[in-house]
Formats: C-alpha cells, sequence, structure tokens
C-alpha cells in the first residue's frame, strides 16, 4: 500500500478519535492477549471500531476485540486499542503502522504496548510481568520497509532507547513502591502463529531473549520512528517451548493472562496515572 493512503487512513482514524474525545489524547495504550477487559476500567468510555474506519484492518484474532477505546482514568484521557494487528494474520507489513501512527496523529506522547508471551529465561514463569527493556525483532520483516514517511520520521530510525530508559526506571521504582514483582527483559519477537519449537527456545535463550512472542515489535518500532515515548509489558503466561512438556494453546495463554488480571491492572493503573 501506498506511503500517502497509510498516511490518510490514520489521520481519518485520529479524527473521528478527536472528534469522539473531543480534543487529542497523549496517552496510548495496546493490550494483548487475554488483557483486553483493562478497557472496562475506564471512565466515560466511547469506542471506535477498526471496522467503521475505512482502510482499517480488522483484527481476526479471538480474545482481540477490534476497537479503540477512550476515557478516563482519574484525570488523564487514554486511547486504547483493544486487539491489535499481528504479522501472523496476514496483513501486509505496513499495515501494522496504522495503530501507532494514528495514535500519533491524535497526539499520543507516551504508549505502553502489552502482551502475553512465553517464558525463555527460566526463572520467569507463568504469572511473572516483565517491563520489555529491549526487543530481538526475530519475525523476518521490519514495518517501516518501503518508502519512508518524513512525517513520521527519519529513514534510518536509531533505536538506542526504544523502551524509554527513563520511563523504564521510573516504572520499577514504582512497581518496587505498590510490592507488584516486576522483572526486566528482552522480548523476542517471531511472526508466529505456529509457537515455537524446543530447539527455537534455545536458541532465542541463547541469543538473550528472556520472553517469546508474536506482537509488540511492530508497535515499538513504529513508535521509536514517530519519537512516541514507549514501555512495554509482558505477562508471562506460560514457560516456552521445551521447558516443560505442556502443550501450548491460546486458549491456556488467554487463561493464565485473565488469572493474573488483578496485578496487571493496578501496575497499569500506576502506570497511565503516576508515569506518563
Ligand atoms: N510463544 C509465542 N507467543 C506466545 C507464547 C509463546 O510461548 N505465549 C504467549 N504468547
Amino acid at each position: 500500500m501506498e506511503m500517502e493512503r497509510i498516511y490518510e487512513i490514520a489521520s481519518d482514524a485520529a479524527s473521528r478519535l478527536r472528534a469522539l474525545a473531543g480534543g487529542s489524547i497523549s496517552i496510548g495504550l495496546v493490550l494483548g492477549s487475554g488483557l483486553g477487559e483493562y478497557a472496562e476500567r475506564l471512565a466515560g468510555k466511547k469506542t471506535l471500531s477498526y471496522q467503521d474506519i475505512p482502510g482499517f484492518p480488522v483484527s481476526s484474532v479471538k480474545g482481540h476485540n477490534g476497537q479503540f477505546v477512550i476515557g478516563n482514568l482519574g484525570e488523564k484521557k487514554v486511547v486504547v486499542m483493544q486487539g491489535r494487528f499481528h504479522f501472523y494474520e496476514g496483513y501486509d507489513r505496513e499495515m501494522l503502522l496504522l495503530g501507532v501512527r494514528s495514535m500519533k496523529l491524535l497526539g499520543v506522547e507516551y504508549l505502553l504496548l502489552t502482551n502475553a508471551a512465553g517464558g525463555v529465561n527460566l526463572s520467569y514463569e507463568p504469572g511473572t510481568l516483565m517491563s520489555i527493556c529491549d526487543h530481538i525483532n526475530f519475525a523476518g520483516v521490519n514495518p517501516l520497509i518501503g518508502k519512508n514517511d518524513d512525517r513520521f520520521g527519519v529513514r534510518f530510525p536509531d533505536q538506542g532507547n526504544v523502551y524509554d530508559r527513563e520511563l523504564r526506571k521510573e516504572l520499577m521504582d514504582l512497581s518496587e513502591k505498590m510490592g507488584i514483582p516486576l522483572r526486566e527483559g528482552v522480548y523476542m519477537m517471531m511472526s508466529g502463529p505456529s509457537f515455537e519449537t524446543p530447539a527455537e527456545i534455545r536458541m532465542a535463550r541463547t541469543l538473550g531473549a528472556d520472553a517469546v512472542g508474536m506482537s509488540t515489535v511492530p508497535e515499538a518500532i513504529a513508535a521509536n520512528h514517530c519519537g512516541i515515548k514507549t514501555l512495554g509489558i509482558s505477562l508471562i503466561t506460560n514457560m516456552a517451548a521445551g521447558v516443560t512438556d505442556q502443550k501450548l494453546t491460546h486458549e491456556e495463554v488467554s487463561l493464565i493472562a485473565k488469572q493474573s488480571s488483578e496485578r496487571f491492572e493496578r501496575l497499569v493503573d500506576a502506570i497511565v496515572t503516576e508515569v506518563f
């Protein structure tokens, strides 16, 4: 798809959201598998379904509703993507830029990306919350391939601080203060949709990954490109392949995510109200 068309779709989405919100919004959240319920916490909730935005992809994964939700958390106005787009759904890679770019045009300056992930680090058991300190893009694709849109950022963006160092520090201090255990780690993205093999997970561990998943990295690349300060939180829902002989299923991932939602929600509340 043409660069110009992506811009048009994103600006259309942003103006619809701005009309709905009665102004700009500076905080964005992307909710991962099993974590979508967080949006229910917002006051004065309004929604915009992806299918009502011409040209916008529609999320096809169970547990991903496919809509923007706007609302308030305390004093703060927030825009949430409830449901995201994944490479494995078969979208053209530049479609993965749309959500973040729509948020950018809406005024978003701070973004929290969340996901359910497999624990590669052997001490990261199901239920562990991990602040993403860096990523390894192992999906084989970069969403910025294609003509660069200079309105968003430079052709060759630096990626030394994709998950903002200062915000991460504040987040670690805050989680400690709240008594919510939070680890830091490297997230490796695989394209999916098949889960990894045990050999792939051993490779991931050797290469320095702590968690593995099928999302987040395209959005983080897009956000970094356009200068949005970003944090990432992985909820470890399972030990990655080969660590135990338990079979991996999407249902299990969603179930464990739901069971850990109380801690996750408290932490996200604190990020929105105190870090952003
Ligand atoms: N692998 C990839 N993606 C995932 C996993 C996993 O083990 N768990 C949750 N999302």
